[in-house]
């Protein structure tokens, strides 16, 4: 069959090979293991979101884990891989976690078999299958079913290790959050508020406001009409705040700085408005500021760190510590609508793909 398969694939240009019985035989033997997904070949804007269909991806490594997604999480790291501004080698699927069953593993994996409900973190995963490594492949917990988990994963783990490993927030501090209706923003006002810190969030319009103090924001400052300098002042009697996370990026980096007491920290952990440019380092002896600029990935790198923030992050949330808001669940095809939403400022909480 496979032979037979293979030589047909000869005469597949063929016109008359085209219109016969044979061709359509061959096209729905196709079918059965080509796959939907969310392709770019250039780099731009959401017009290079191509809804593809193509070949299912196969095991070949010893750690592959192939699961059938069935959610799949939109990030602004996604926006980034399609803008240019992150490189991605050409054509790749975008996406960088999903949740869903796992169809087959590799041989080298032990804990995770076929049938069993996971969420991971791994690229691909706009598409009906993905290949994910098993270091980055988590079990669904009991009472989290799987869009939740899809929800929680990226944006729950980064904001975890900021506030655990960037900045160790303490009891009391005073903390600058800005975006603070965002995905990460809203983890990251509930988490900080946990710790019993103070939050301060920034936010573009009133709708957003209501939602971080719900979430616990003790101040809110609107930045498209407040002075988030003069407002962070007056709020901490003059002193600035312990730390900063700074997701917003270029049109906040500066402000970020200014809000920073002596001793303070900035950590600047996004692009939303753009890239921060660069900066004099020297600037930072005028309060002896610390600032950092890190990645989820590398608080992740390896199984066991992996495995340790996700359980952490899952106990939390099952303590009803960690409220997951989910603004809008699109479909695949609707991807090109999810990144405009999300870049235009439109949304709150986390965007989720349904597979
Ligand atoms: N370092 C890491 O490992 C890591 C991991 C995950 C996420 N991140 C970063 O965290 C940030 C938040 O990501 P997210 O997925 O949760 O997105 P998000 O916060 O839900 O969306 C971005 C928000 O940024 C604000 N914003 C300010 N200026 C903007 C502009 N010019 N264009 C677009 N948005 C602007 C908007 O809120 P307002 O309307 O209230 O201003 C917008 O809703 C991103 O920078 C992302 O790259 C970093």
């Amino acid at each position: 069959m496979i032979i037979a398969i293979a030589r047909l694939q000869n005469y597949r240009n063929c016109s008359l090979f085209r219109n016969s019985k044979l061709f359509q035989f061959r096209g729905n033997f196709a079918m059965a293991s080509s796959m939907k997904a969310i392709q770019i070949k250039n780099t731009g804007g959401v017009e290079v979101l191509e809804h593809v269909i193509i070949e299912r991806p196969k095991i070949t490594g010893l750690t592959d884990v192939l699961v059938k997604n069935h959610f799949a999480g939109v990030n602004f790291i996604d926006t980034y891989h399609r803008s240019g501004l992150y490189k991605l080698s050409l054509p790749a699927i975008i996406g960088r976690e999903g949740a869903g069953v796992v169809e087959a593993v590799g041989d080298g994996v032990k804990d995770i078999r076929p049938g069993d409900h996971v969420v991971y973190v791994s690229p691909s995963s706009y598409a009906e299958f993905t290949i994910a490594n098993s270091k980055k492949v988590a079990k669904v917990p009991d009472g989290l079913d799987l869009k939740l988990a899809a929800a929680s994963l990226l944006q729950g783990l980064t904001a975890w290790v900021m506030i655990t490993q960037s900045y160790e927030v303490k009891k009391d501090d005073w903390i600058l959050i800005h975006a603070a209706a965002g995905g990460v923003g809203l983890l990251l006002v509930q988490l900080v508020k946990n710790c019993g810190a103070h939050v301060i969030g920034t936010v573009s319009n009133d709708e957003k406001a209501k939602l971080a103090i719900s979430a616990g924001a003790e101040h809110i400052i609107n930045y498209s009409n407040q002075n988030v300098v003069d407002e962070v002042m007056r709020i901490t009697d003059n002193k600035g705040v312990h730390a900063i996370y700074d997701g917003v990026g270029k049109d906040t980096f500066e402000t970020s700085l200014a809000c920073a007491r002596r001793l303070g920290s900035l950590i600047s952990f996004g692009n939303a408005s753009g890239k921060v440019p660069p900066f004099e380092i020297l600037r930072l002896s005028e309060k002896n500021l610390k600032l950092m600029r890190p990645t989820l990935n590398n608080y992740i790198e390896t199984e066991e760190e992996f495995r340790k923030s996700t359980a952490e992050l899952f106990t939390i949330i099952k303590e009803g510590k960690l409220d997951i808001k989910i603004w809008k669940t699109y479909k695949l095809n609707d991807a090109k609508q999810a990144h405009l939403d999300l870049e235009g400022r439109k949304t709150t909480g986390k965007l989720i793909l349904k597979l």
